[in-house]
């Protein structure tokens, strides 16, 4: 349809069909035979009314997408197909590893490769736009959707986003496989206060723009074709129904000019704020925002007719909500073909395919971040005895909550692949324990545990074989974690460690063989102190997804050399929580770590610094980095002139190793408090053992923008430091000015 034909659909459609437009409901509520059921009726629509909707979330395969789209298009007056929409966060059903696992690889194109593959597993099987990317950024361990988010800076996130959305929705929309992208959660769901799911925000306009703008800017101007709003407040305002922040700062100054969604049931739960009376109430004001989809609650159909009557709304708004519901259809290809890529027959094609399989893997493998390591990794191919004993060891299901296609059987545990992939060892494999204690109650979506030990009695004795296991091994490969349900949405967690058994069983292990290697699965940065004491490496491989067993294989045995780099820091202890590399200085610096200055900004009983901090990454081999220079040590304020930075880095170790070069920039004084450093590029060098290369970065003005004190974005003249080197705390460190 070109602009006018959409328009005038517009302009013929009755209210209630537009109202149907703004709607977005479960699939459950398509179910076949279905009658008006509980949450239906809970949501008070009327009979017909659901197959007036707009949107249909949460369902997927393509014969089960057409039938619905068939009801709905047959019902509806103009025949508008609807949307269908799902969470598809990372993977469809071959699953890539977790957000904040990708965020690791510092590898925008894999994590848009990773992106393609779910674009085209979810179109072929009806999904039009999924739920993602999360921009959120996240310094807040205790939140458990950090899992979903790439992490605590700014500039890496905003990476991220960009390779998501453009690995999503490709060239066009309406190319086959591709999915529209819903950049989400606006704005600034990351940072609840606590670390406590949902709660409320508070931080400062400055930090607003500066810090947590960023990553949603940049999706938006990657092209994502839709905005989720937030379930939190801000400025105490909840965000779905937040005029300033949807109209003033999403669309007018950041540039958005798509469909703005509520998150779930988000503009009904402006009631339980306390800032609207009613769902009339709240209606008014999400509309006044210019929400343009409500999710899962009902305050749209249910009062905009009596207020554009009463006057207190102009049609007007409807009419714009709908036309960028429409624009987006038609965007998609929806009116030419309502079923898009939906394909029983490319679904078995596609899904699960080889090819997807492969890029699934090597982003999983990139992804692993080796914390510690004595040299104890690699492990030999042969003539070893390796004992595999924890709650990782046979288990399959290496994904977490959102992947919700996702299937156990269609991935391999190590205890499956490990023998067949390096067959030249001795193995016994156990779990030890469960992943968390029997009687954990876990409740919500995909919420049951299975229990591998039903009782403690039990769970004693396969502690007491483990430990046996453990004597007679040369190495001891422990597979410890999470479970998948301690992170994602509503999990937020006060404390930051591993499950207590899993931390018995570790130390009942160290009691009898020192040769430890923990492979570590989680979702958000832990407390590892304890672990560290006793493992002689520590392989992080979050929630790898469906070849993450082959991956971590690939891993220990050196087929992979690990070059992931931490997108979050690793707090020494839940008491520095938020615990970020780019913080201020105080006026009382601590100084060195050690220093015991008593009048200076410190904890008395723990360090300043995290145990491993942001950007910390080890390989199988060590990089040398030869001194960093300038081609000039001075930038004048034209956008065009540019500083060269070049340093020499020699993999200087046995074997080949990529090493994530990162470039941090201090912009020294300014006319607000500045980070003491910023990551303002990185680059991924694949080496060769002996091979040295240089690796160049460019700085420019643009890049030493800030909020200023009059709230411009701008840069001012003065020294600036940079630092290069394979984490944030790197020192070397060279200057330049920017000169008016
Ligand atoms: C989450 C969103 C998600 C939505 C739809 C909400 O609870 O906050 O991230 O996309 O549900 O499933
Ligand atoms: C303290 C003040 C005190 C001042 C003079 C400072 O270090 O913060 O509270 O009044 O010293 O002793």
């Amino acid at each position: 349809m070109n602009q006018q034909e959409l328009s005038k659909l517009c302009h013929d459609m009755s209210l209630e069909e537009k109202l149907g437009q703004l709607l977005q409901l479960e699939g459950f509520f398509f179910q076949e035979g279905g009658v008006m059921t509980g949450p239906e009726q809970r949501m008070g629509l009327e009979e017909n009314e659901k197959e007036m909707c707009g949107s249909v979330l949460n369902v997927w395969g393509a014969n089960n997408v057409k039938r619905i789209q068939d009801i709905i298009m047959a019902a509806q007056p103009h025949h508008i197909p609807a949307l269908f929409m799902l969470d598809v966060i990372h993977g469809f059903r071959t699953i890539a590893p977790a957000p904040i696992a990708q965020g690791c690889t510092f590898d925008p194109k894999m994590i848009y490769e990773g992106a393609r593959v779910a674009a085209k597993e979810s179109a072929v099987s009806g999904v039009h736009v999924t739920f993602a990317p999360m921009a959120d950024l996240s310094r807040d361990a205790r939140w458990g959707r950090v899992m979903e988010s790439t992490g605590e800076d700014k500039y890496l996130n905003s990476m991220c986003t960009r390779a998501m959305v453009k690995g999503f929705q490709g060239e066009n929309l309406a190319d086959p496989y591709s999915v529209g992208a819903c950049v989400k959660h606006f704005a600034a769901y990351g940072l609840p206060e606590g670390g406590r799911d949902y709660n409320t925000v508070e931080l400062s306009n400055r930090t607003l723009f500066e810090d947590y703008l960023p990553a949603y800017q940049a999706g938006i101007e990657a092209g994502a074709c839709s905005v989720m709003t937030s379930f939190n407040t801000l400025d105490r305002i909840p965000s779905s129904v937040n005029e300033w922040l949807m109209r003033d700062v999403l669309r007018d100054k950041m540039g958005f000019n798509g469909v703005l969604i509520s998150d779930y049931n988000a503009i009904g739960e402006a009631m339980k704020h306390g800032i609207a009376e009613d769902a009339k109430e709240a209606g008014k004001l999400a509309m006044k925002a210019g929400v343009d989809i409500e999710m899962m609650s009902h305050c749209y159909g249910s009062s905009i007719k009596e207020l554009i009557a009463e006057g207190e709304i102009d049609e007007e708004l409807v009419d714009e909500a709908v036309m960028r519901i429409l624009t987006l259809k038609n965007e998609l290809g929806l009116f030419e073909n309502p079923y898009k890529d939906a394909s029983e027959a490319e679904e078995i094609a596609y899904i699960l395919c080889k090819k997807h399989r492969d890029t699934m893997r090597k982003l999983s493998e990139e992804s692993f971040v080796l914390l510690e390591n004595d040299g104890i990794l690699p492990l030999k191919a042969k003539g070893q005895k390796i004992a595999f004993i924890g709650p990782y060891t046979k288990k399959q299901d290496l994904h977490s909550v959102w992947s919700i296609i996702a299937d156990e059987k269609d991935s391999k545990s190590l205890a499956d692949v490990v023998p067949k992939m390096f067959g030249g060892n001795k193995y016994t494999f156990e779990s030890g324990c469960n992943t968390v204690e029997v009687d954990t109650v876990f409740n919500g979506f995909n919420s049951t545990v299975a229990y591998e030990y039903d009782t403690k009695e039990a769970e004693e004795a396969a502690i007491i074989n483990a430990v046996e296991s453990a004597k007679k091994a040369d190495v001891v490969v422990m597979p410890l974690g999470e479970h998948r349900l301690q992170t994602g949405e509503a999990a937020s967690y006060g404390e930051l460690k591993l499950p207590e058994k899993q931390l018995e069983l570790l130390n009942r292990v160290y009691e009898v063989n020192h040769n430890i290697v923990v492979v570590l699965f989680n979702g958000r940065p832990l407390d590892l102190r304890s672990v560290k004491s006793k493992a002689k490496a520590i392989l992080e491989v979050w929630l790898p997804g469906t070849e993450g067993a082959s991956a971590i294989a690939n891993t220990l045995f050196g087929k992979n050399n690990p070059s992931g780099h931490l997108s979050m820091s690793f707090p020494y202890s839940v008491g520095q929580v938020p615990v970020h590399y780019d913080s201020f200085s105080t006026g009382r610096p601590k100084g060195e770590e050690s220093s015991n200055v008593k009048f200076c900004s410190r904890y008395i009983d723990l360090p300043n610094t995290p145990l491993y901090p942001f950007g910390h990454g080890l390989s199988y081999t060590k990089f040398k980095y030869g001194e960093v220079s300038l081609d000039k040590d001075t930038l004048t304020m034209t956008e065009s002139d540019v500083i060269e930075v070049s340093v020499p880095v020699t993999n200087c170790g046995e074997v080949d190793g990529t090493e994530v070069v990162q470039m941090y920039i201090q912009d020294v004084k300014g006319s607000v408090v500045r980070p003491v450093r910023e990551l303002k590029a990185f680059e991924r060098v694949e080496l060769k053992a002996g091979e040295t290369k240089i690796v160049r970065f460019a700085i420019t003005e643009p890049m030493l923008r800030f909020y200023d004190i009059r709230m411009n974005y701008t840069s001012e003249a003065g020294m600036f430091k940079v630092f290069v080197g394979g984490d944030s705390t790197c020192e070397m460190e060279i200057k330049f000015w920017l000169n008016r």
